[in-house]
């Protein structure tokens, strides 16, 4: 079995983000989708609410930018935003065409004669109500839009004969060698990176493998498990955001974690309980003083943002010293519960919680990094050649707290930007390599483009210079810490494991620490504390590592190898969360800091500066 795997684009990630980019893309060429466990393993299967996008007459772009500015608390690139939701209507229509299931409205129900294989047209389609936004937008399928939208692209993806799905693949690093190998070529062209594929790891076959491509879109989702309490899969680790950091992109608002009000507190569940219960008229009491809070919070109750009701509920239970708050959907119609809320009206009651009459005990729960890897609309990052869509990257659309539903809209409107761009690259490229090809004869080296000429500008343009970032002018570096020297105070950590590395246990005890210290509330005195001891953790594998390669008759097996390679990440991006936390001096949507409560007169985007390092070999 080879090791090697050639192909012409390589999707990290089988999620909404890679798939429609996969499916969109010319069938000419050959596509390669990595999911790193099963198919259905991803963030966007569990989607309950839906996608937003402005589809009701008495709707517009207008409306839908204007309340994602409004939730995104001064932080929306509005260029980006205003591209990404004007796409709205058309991606939606394009998930129609694909098979997407969609809820109709009942006018369209009740009279339509159309048959059943007819493509949905968005005027047909069923909108509900979340958080933040001012009337009805998000289109949906039930209360499983997620579950019902990747079956219908699974299905296309596994039909199409020009793309191949490999699950339990996981990437690991970005290869991404220089453009032009010879330093003649121009001065600098040795610094001009483009992506050429990465190095995975097939959990099947238990072997590290090489994938050759001429381009790589990143669509690995986010990081919500790197916290206890989480909605997302136990793979969200935020591989895509270190791979595409270690490869040389920036980064952007790691700081922005954003937690959803209402998960299921029952146990660790990881069940969500759609906003759109609360849009359809849900209510939050307090279980120990019956009090409907919101109501004294935000004049839109129940529907104010997200960070807004996160806090609040947050409060309550700290104030009040509960585990929960209650949601309530008793006062509705049983009928309505049943036909609008399926899915989770037959989980609860499979947990004993029948919520036509009971009400549901929900509480805060790790959901979305607004934050992630810089790109443009198109998905363009800072490498040619390197694409990112979805979770793991940072297009300004969310700001500092995004809008319920936008995150879908936002993986189908780039990936399908991305793969309607995509192609002029690969021309591009391949124009590359027949300069690269006469480059190795002495008289071709004569022709070689020279600084100012239009071959010149356009190698420059390819690596670098087609993208802007989405708020230059306001922008603020955060300032990552040395490893060598603390220059935290010395709380009180837990015991450094010297003799011996725990990974499993590192692993858990780093989700707890996340979720205490760095929370829907954060304090200098907590994130310091969380960088103490994430460096404590980090000396302590160092040194444990170097004992490994010491002894060479108990060399590390592959799992040991890669279960460090993991921790050693995780750790890494943990420290440029926090770190981002404790420099934003400030509080502004899902950024709460105790010590900082007021909102900052200019909007900064936190940036980290890329690192080229291999980790893994
Ligand atoms: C939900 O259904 O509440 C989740 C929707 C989202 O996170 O956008």
């Amino acid at each position: 079995m080879s090791n090697m795997i050639k192909t012409d684009v390589l999707i990290i990630g089988a999620g909404l983000a890679g798939l429609s980019t996969a499916l969109s893309l010319p069938k000419s060429l050959n596509i390669t989708v990595l999911s790193k466990a099963a198919l259905e393993v991803c963030s966007s299967h569990y989607a309950q609410g839906g996608i937003a996008a402005s589809l009701d007459k008495a709707d517009s772009v207008t409306d839908h930018v204007a309340d994602t500015l409004i939730a995104g608390a001064g932080l929306c690139a509005t260029d980006n935003t205003a591209h990404i939701l004007g796409a709205g209507q058309q991606a939606v229509q394009w998930l129609c065409e694909q098979g997407v299931p969609f809820t109709q409205s009942n006018l369209t129900k009740e009279n339509d004669n159309a048959p059943d294989f007819a493509v949905l047209k968005t005027s047909d389609l069923h909108l509900t109500k979340e958080g933040g936004h001012g009337c009805r937008r998000v289109a949906h399928a039930d209360d499983a839009t997620g579950r019902h939208v990747m079956d219908a692209l699974i299905t296309k993806a596994q039909t199409a004969t020009n793309i191949t799905i490999l699950p339990y693949h996981e990437a690991l690093e970005l290869l991404t060698p220089p453009m032009i190998s010879s330093s003649s070529f121009s001065m600098d062209a040795s610094e001009i990176k483009h992506c050429r594929g990465a190095l995975v790891f097939d959990h099947i076959n238990e072997r590290q493998l090489t994938i050759h491509s001429a381009a790589v879109v990143l669509a690995s989702g986010g990081l919500g498990q790197l916290f206890k309490r989480a909605s997302a899969p136990n793979v969200c680790v935020g591989d895509g955001v270190m791979m595409a950091w270690q490869a040389g992109c920036h980064l952007a608002n790691l700081e922005f974690i954003q937690f959803h009000p209402t998960g299921l507190a029952l146990d660790d569940s990881s069940f969500l309980i759609s906003e759109a219960l609360r849009g359809e008229g849900g209510r939050l009491y307090c279980p120990k003083t019956g009090t409907r809070f919101m109501l004294d919070i935000d004049e839109r109750a129940e529907l104010a943002p997200r960070d807004i009701v996160a806090r609040a509920i947050a409060n309550q239970i700290s104030s009040n010293g509960l585990g929960y708050v209650h949601l309530d959907v008793s006062h509705l119609p049983a009928a309505f519960i049943q036909a609008h809320f399926p899915q989770i009206y037959r989980t609860l009651l499979a947990l004993g919680i029948d919520m036509t009459t009971d009400p549901i005990p929900v509480a805060p729960t790790a959901h979305y990094s607004c934050g992630g890897v810089v790109t443009d609309a198109n998905g363009l990052t800072d490498i040619a050649g390197l694409y990112a869509a979805g979770e793991v990257a940072y297009t300004g659309l969310h700001g500092a707290n995004r809008l319920a539903s936008n995150s879908l809209l936002e993986c189908v409107v780039v990936g399908r930007n991305i793969a309607a761009n995509l192609p002029r690259y690969l021309t591009k490229l391949d124009r590359l390599k027949n300069l690269e090809a006469l480059e190795k004869t002495a008289e071709a080296l004569e022709k070689m483009p020279q600084p100012h000429t239009t071959a010149y500008y356009e190698l420059h343009q390819l690596a670098a210079g087609i993208w802007q970032y989405p708020t230059l002018e306001n922008t603020q570096f955060v300032i990552l810490p040395s490893s060598k020297q603390s220059s935290y105070p010395t709380y009180k950590v837990d015991k450094a494991l010297h003799s011996d590395v725990d990974i499993a246990e590192i692993t858990i005890a780093l989700k707890a620490l996340l979720t205490a210290n760095m929370g829907i509330t954060r304090s200098a005195k907590q994130l310091e504390q969380a960088l103490r001891q994430i460096e404590q953790w980090q000396e302590s594998i160092e040194h444990n590592k170097t004992m490994l390669s010491d002894m060479s008759s108990k060399a590390p097996t592959t799992y040991s190898k890669l279960a460090i390679f993991q921790l050693v990440r995780q750790l890494a991006l943990a420290t440029m969360i926090v770190q981002s936390a404790y420099q934003r001096f400030e509080s502004r949507g899902g950024h709460y800091r105790e010590d900082y409560p007021d909102l900052a007169e200019i909007p900064l985007t936190s940036i980290i500066l890329p690192l080229r390092k291999t980790t893994f070999n």
